[in-house]
Order: C-alpha cells, then sequence, then structure tokens
C-alpha cells in the first residue's frame, strides 16, 4: 500500500466509525456485540437484481436460510476462495443444504453488471445467486449487512483499480434474521458443520 492509499483508507476508516456500526477489514465482534445489545444487528431489507435480471428483496429468501457473502467478480484471490468454501461447505451438507441459498452480493455493482455475475456465479453453483445492483441499492445492502468497502487505485490490477472489502460470510436464518457469521480461515468442513446446527 502507498502512503495516499493509506491516507484514503484511514479517513475513510474514520468517517465509518464516527458513523458507527463499520468493522475494519471484515473483523468483526459479533459475539461481544450480541452480548452487549442482546441482538446482532445485520441484515434487514434489500432491493437487488439477480444473475437473470429479476428483481429481488429480502422476500424472495423468506424461509430460507440464506448464506451471504460481499465481494466482487475480479477479486485475484479472497471472494473466488470464500465462494469456493461457500459452495464445498453446502456440498459437504448434501441435501440437508437444499434449504440454504448461497448469495453473493457484488460490491463492484459499475463493474460488476447482470450480465458479468451470471457468467460468473455459474463457475462456482448453479445454485450461487448473484445480486448486483445500483450503486446506492448496493450501498444500502452492504450497510444493512456491515460489510465496508472501497474502490482503490490499483496499477497493478485490471482496469487499475480494486476493492477493499470486508470478507465475512453470513447465516441468516429463515426469518431474515442474523444466525451466525464465518470469518477468513473458516474451512468448508467447520462451515457445513457451523451451518447444521441450525437445519
Ligand atoms: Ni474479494
Amino acid at each position: 500500500m502507498n502512503k495516499t492509499r493509506w491516507i484514503m483508507l484511514l479517513a475513510a476508516l474514520i468517517v465509518l466509525l464516527a458513523g458507527g456500526g463499520w468493522y475494519i477489514n471484515g473483523r468483526m465482534e459479533a459475539q461481544e456485540e450480541a452480548a452487549s445489545s442482546g441482538e446482532v444487528l445485520i441484515g434487514g431489507p434489500f432491493r437487488l437484481t439477480n444473475q437473470n435480471g429479476e428483481s429481488v428483496t429480502e422476500q424472495n429468501f423468506q424461509g430460507k436460510f440464506m448464506l451471504v457473502y460481499f465481494g466482487y467478480t475480479f477479486c485475484p484471490d479472497v471472494c473466488p476462495t470464500e465462494l469456493q468454501i461457500m459452495t464445498s461447505a453446502l456440498g459437504e451438507l448434501g441435501t440437508d443444504a437444499s434449504n440454504v441459498v448461497p448469495i453473493f452480493v457484488t460490491v463492484d455493482p459499475e463493474h460488476d453488471t447482470v450480465a458479468v455475475m451470471a457468467d460468473y456465479v455459474k463457475h462456482f453453483s448453479p445454485r450461487l445467486v448473484g445480486l448486483t445492483g445500483t450503486a446506492e441499492q448496493i450501498a444500502a445492502a452492504a450497510k444493512a449487512y456491515r460489510v465496508f468497502y472501497q474502490k482503490v487505485t490499483d496499477d497493478s490490477a485490471t482496469g487499475g483499480y480494486s476493492m477493499d472489502h470486508s470478507s465475512i460470510i453470513y447465516l441468516m436464518g429463515p426469518d431474515g434474521r442474523f444466525i451466525e457469521h464465518f470469518g477468513p480461515g473458516t474451512t468448508p468442513e467447520q462451515m457445513a458443520a457451523g451451518i447444521r446446527k441450525y437445519l
């Protein structure tokens, strides 16, 4: 990271932290928060567009568990790794996972159009739902899920930029409420076991 990028990131973090409820680099003290507030306020209403071009809201997933991850399609390693772990975990669960919908939400809607998302998600699983939207819709969804993201200049990346973003997988219940989160380093086996508890 160069100096300008550091300063920009720091400034952004200060603003976000001042706004409350935002987390640095995907690190989230969910349990601490649960202990202090009695309930973790993650998730909520969203309106986005799936990889088939259909408008969807949280209502479309009512009665199903959602496994939600935010990232972007040309992320070099973190996003593909996490999506692979997500889909492997569901594979481990087999038919028990039929009520769990894996969802990938882009934080780069400008690049990740419906067509780009459709092409991307199919590489992981035919079950993976890819959601994009307007910049405002994505910002609202990310805020609800407490996901931090920021476009940063990156000369080594295709397009000259990359997206810094939180990397957390959220398990949401059939009522849409947050149940559990899985951080970086969670194996498919651990994730499958973590999900199985609630099925
Ligand atoms: Ni990524």
